[in-house]
């Protein structure tokens, strides 16, 4: 069996527009223990089709879900939930069989953990649990985790309202929300998961949580580490926050060179700047730029910005008025975009990224053989930091920047970008950043993973995991386990 992948990707911030085509096979052997999953499915009466990858059309174009093709895995069958009886029925099987179970939402995982971490999984995909209720007078939406960020970007903005998430419009709900959530209005309301006011999880021994805020336990740990091991959450109440109805971007257009220059003036005024505007920088071999949302007109924008624009001497600014919805989605990077990708995540503290940690990255990026580009988000100063480190499980709190560093990988050279990549980013931790990293980027190749990604929390995730999923059903590589010796206190 051959599969053609046609593959077409908009580079997010600078429109490059490539082609590429991918090809692989995929086994129609069978997986072990399959005939008595198929079994136990079949006798629960799930109203959701289940393809198994003898159904070659339907399964590969599950596969195809996935946003990174470096990590493809073949489950043994993709379970299309309805509705959270099916996620139910799902769980009770894999857990009667011991079979390896895991939640599929938007399929954006960079190390695809929604398909887990080899083959033979089963995995329960929820794109159609994709409901949205806005609910004006109580400032909620109930949304269900297989939505993707777009549509919940307009309906809210429809009705004037904000919801803080990702700047990418095609991520998953249930994968992003559940880990954290950094977007464009982070700065004002905090992250996506800050804003998770109850939730609907199924738990490994198939019971329901209908309302996951009586029982703190659960609800602390969803909001940070919702993705990694505790459950199925099917369904998210969630607060969204009226707004004004103009919403303004900012594009500021610099020399590459002028980067230590812009760094230094985002590091000296970044975390005074207004919470209304949230700025990302980006910078690749050839071009840096901002691109900010404010949340009112841009004539108050261009007062906020006055010195910030006057000390860092952009070569071109552009002002665009629209809706919110326009404003995070349009000339954003579109929803058919897979590929082979790797990326990393640093956290800068209030000292900022010095000269000769910017330098350093402008190195890397000039002499990289494979396609890089980094972008640096702006969360110093807003509600992200006001919120403790041990309130929810997403503990990075107190920075001045996330930081993300992106590769694109070709053929010809990926094993080699992928060694060097990993050498540089060692490095370049080490060097000039913070010791935690954003579960939601995941990488299999970070060293001590636990403590990055949740730091001194991670003790009270492993005690909650005993209780709460004691056979460790939700197992992959790196989610929280039912035993450790590693402390990160
Ligand atoms: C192109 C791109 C852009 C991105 N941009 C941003 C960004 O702007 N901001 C940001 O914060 N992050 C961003 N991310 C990272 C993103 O937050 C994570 O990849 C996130 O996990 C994706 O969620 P998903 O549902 O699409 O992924 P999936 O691959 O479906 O799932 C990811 C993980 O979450 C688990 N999971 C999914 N749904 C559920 C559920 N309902 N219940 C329990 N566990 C579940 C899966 O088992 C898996 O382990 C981006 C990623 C990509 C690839
Ligand atoms: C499912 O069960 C029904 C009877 O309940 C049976 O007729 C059918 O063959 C079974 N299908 C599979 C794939 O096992
Ligand atoms: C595969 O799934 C599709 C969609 O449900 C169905 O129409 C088709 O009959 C299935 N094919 C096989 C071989 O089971
Ligand atoms: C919602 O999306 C539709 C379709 O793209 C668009 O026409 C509309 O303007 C969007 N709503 C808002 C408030 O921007
Ligand atoms: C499943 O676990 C939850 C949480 O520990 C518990 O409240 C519930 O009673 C358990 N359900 C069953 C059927 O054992
Ligand atoms: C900030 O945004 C909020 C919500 O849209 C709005 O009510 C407020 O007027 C804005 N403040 C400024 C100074 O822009
Ligand atoms: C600034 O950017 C805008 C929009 O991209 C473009 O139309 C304009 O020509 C640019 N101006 C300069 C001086 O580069
Ligand atoms: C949370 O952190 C505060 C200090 O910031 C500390 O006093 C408190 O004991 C911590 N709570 C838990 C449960 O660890
Ligand atoms: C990290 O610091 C060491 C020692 O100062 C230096 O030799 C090395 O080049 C730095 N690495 C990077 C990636 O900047
Ligand atoms: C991830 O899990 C797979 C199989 O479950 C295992 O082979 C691999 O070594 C693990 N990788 C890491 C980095 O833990």
């Amino acid at each position: 069996m051959f599969k053609k992948w046609i593959l077409i990707y908009l580079l997010q911030f600078f429109l490059i527009t490539t082609i590429h085509a991918f090809s692989y096979d995929f086994p129609d052997s069978k997986c072990p223990e399959e005939e008595a999953l198929r079994k136990c499915l079949n006798q629960s009466y799930i109203k959701g089709p289940i393809y198994f990858r003898d159904n070659e059309s339907s399964y590969s174009t599950d596969l195809d879900v996935e946003y990174n093709r470096r990590v493809i895995y073949f489950p043994t069958a993709f379970v299309h939930a309805k509705d959270v009886i099916d996620v139910q029925n799902a769980i009770k099987c894999a857990a009667k069989l011991k079979y390896p179970i895991v939640a599929r939402s938007g399929g954006h995982s960079y190390e695809g953990f929604g398909i887990g971490d080899k083959d033979c999984y089963l995995v329960v995909d929820l794109a159609n649990l994709n409901q949205i209720n806005i609910d004006v007078n109580s400032q909620t939406a109930v949304v269900g985790p297989g939505n993707r960020l777009e549509p919940i970007y307009n309906k809210t903005s429809e009705h004037v309202f904000a919801f803080p998430a990702g700047t990418c419009p095609y991520v998953g709900v249930g994968g992003l929300i559940t880990g954290g959530g950094f977007g464009y209005l982070n700065r004002k309301f905090g992250m996506s998961s800050d804003n998770i006011l109850d939730a609907q999880i199924v738990l490994a021994n198939g019971t329901v949580v209908h309302n996951a805020k009586n029982y703190p336990e659960i609800f602390w740990a969803i909001r940070g580490a919702g993705n990694a091991g505790y459950g199925i959450v099917t369904s998210f109440t969630l607060k969204i926050h009226p707004i004004q109805k103009t919403t303004t971007v900012i594009d500021l257009l610099y020399d590459f060179d002028q980067a230590p220059l812009l760094l230094s003036v985002m590091n000296k005024l970044g975390s005074k700047i207004h919470q209304n505007i949230t700025l990302l920088i980006s910078i690749d071999p050839e071009h840096l730029g901002i691109h900010g949302v404010y949340l009112g007109s841009a004539n108050e924008l261009q007062n906020h910005l006055q010195e910030f624009i006057k000390l860092s001497k952009p070569k071109n600014i552009t002002y665009t008025e629209n809706t919110l919805y326009h404003t995070l989605v349009d000339g954003m990077e579109g929803p058919d975009v897979n590929g082979y990708y790797k990326a990393k995540s640093y956290f800068i503290d209030f000292k900022g990224l010095s000269d000769e940690g910017i330098k350093s990255l402008m190195n890397f990026l000039k002499s990289f053989e494979c396609e890089v580009y980094s972008v640096i988000l702006l969360v110093g100063g807003g509600k992200v930091n006001e919120i403790g480190r041990n309130e929810t499980a997403f503990v990075h709190r107190g920075f001045l920047y996330h930081m993300e560093i992106k590769i694109t990988l070709d053929s010809e050279n990926s094993e080699m970008c992928l060694q060097d990549f990993d050498k540089f980013s060692q490095e370049f931790r080490r060097n000039y950043t913070y010791y935690e990293s954003y579960q939601n980027l995941n990488d299999r190749q970070l060293d001590n993973w636990q403590c990055r990604y949740y730091a001194e929390n991670f003790e009270r995730l492993v005690k909650l995991k005993q209780k709460y999923d004691p056979y460790n059903l939700f197992n992959w590589n790196q989610s929280i386990p039912t035993n450790t010796k590693i402390s990160c206190n």
